[in-house]
């Protein structure tokens, strides 16, 4: 069974296709979740994840299921392993977004229906295919096109390294010491078919010659009590126009969202002619669609299917 925990569970073959169903709207994609329910569980947060996958999950003919971590209570209120056999009874697939990825990996090791990670502590899949898909509608064909990663090597960071890798991109990252990717880290996303990988500490040297810049916030859901010292150990992070100055003269620039002006990045940024971040927000909808209509395609789910 296949399911989407990681964007490199994903070849790079796969990953045009899931973009390729991304670009495909209704009538080429039939309802192949008619009939169907999809489960969204939710341990945080969310405003893009939760609207862009209930309307996908629409958009394939199926009918979505919002619901909060504490309402299933993971490994609390019943074990993950019951809530996945009982759900798999009512969905065809389980998205989360969890506190620890360790729980995804135990919902999809069961088997039961394609399991969707929507945001873990290690990486936000879903958010990566957006970002390709806006990439590439912005500069056409990435090989050989460099994206350059500013601020905390975290989730969305992962993700997006394994998705670049994946399309044959220079790979730049500007991390803080003690912020950044190990050793390890930079020759797997290497060997995901990257270009280059390049790991800098500081901001304008990492943007240099950059296509594409990102950047996402320096204290992620969770780690608000650390806020003080990240706050202070990314200071010099923010992604400004100076930054923006060393990047390629037509370089874009893009944030997951939420944002927050004159910390990660400055708002003459965000709110300028270089920022995609409102098309790459919208884009969540349309990545999450392909993501759907690829797991049906390989998982064999179709209209008319009865569990
Ligand atoms: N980018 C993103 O995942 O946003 P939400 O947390 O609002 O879903
Ligand atoms: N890194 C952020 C991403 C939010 C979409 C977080 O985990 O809070």
């Amino acid at each position: 069974m296949r399911h989407f925990l990681d964007t490199a569970d994903l070849s790079r073959k796969e990953l045009g296709r899931v973009l390729e169903l991304a670009t495909q709207r209704q009538e080429a994609l039939g309802w192949p979740l008619a009939d169907y329910g999809v489960a969204l569980i939710f341990e945080k947060p969310s405003n893009r994840t939760r609207q862009s996958m209930e309307m996908a999950v629409v958009q394939l003919g199926g009918h979505p299921i919002f619901t909060r971590g504490e309402e299933v209570g993971f490994d609390v209120r019943e074990s993950v392993e019951d809530i996945t056999r009982i759900m798999a009874g009512y969905h065809a697939m389980i998205a989360a977004r969890v506190i620890d990825h360790g729980v995804l990996e135990r919902m999809a090791s069961l088997d039961e229906v394609p399991i969707i990670n929507m945001l873990s502590d290690k990486s936000h899949p879903l958010q990566s295919v957006a970002d390709v898909l806006t990439m590439r509608e912005e500069l056409g064909s990435l090989s050989g096109l460099t994206v350059t990663w500013i601020g905390d090597y975290n989730n969305v960071a992962r993700s997006l390294a394994e998705a670049c890798a994946l399309e044959g991109m220079h790979l730049r990252l500007g991390c803080p010491d003690g912020y950044g990717a190990d050793g390890e880290e930079l020759s797997r996303i290497a060997s995901l078919g990257a270009a280059s990988v390049e790991q800098l500490d500081s901001a304008e040297a990492a943007a240099e010659g950059a296509h594409a810049v990102h950047t996402d916030v320096f204290v992620s859901m969770g780690q608000e009590a650390d806020t003080e010292r990240r706050l202070r150990d990314f200071a010099a992070f923010q992604v400004d126009e100076n930054v923006m100055a060393a990047a390629d003269q037509n370089a874009i620039f893009m944030h997951c969202l939420p944002a927050h002006r004159g910390v990660e990045v400055a708002a003459d940024v965000i709110d300028g002619p270089a920022s995609r971040v409102v098309r790459q927000a919208h884009n969540r909808m349309h990545a999450a669609r392909g993501v759907l209509a690829f797991l049906c395609e390989e998982n064999d789910i179709t209209k008319g299917d009865t569990k």
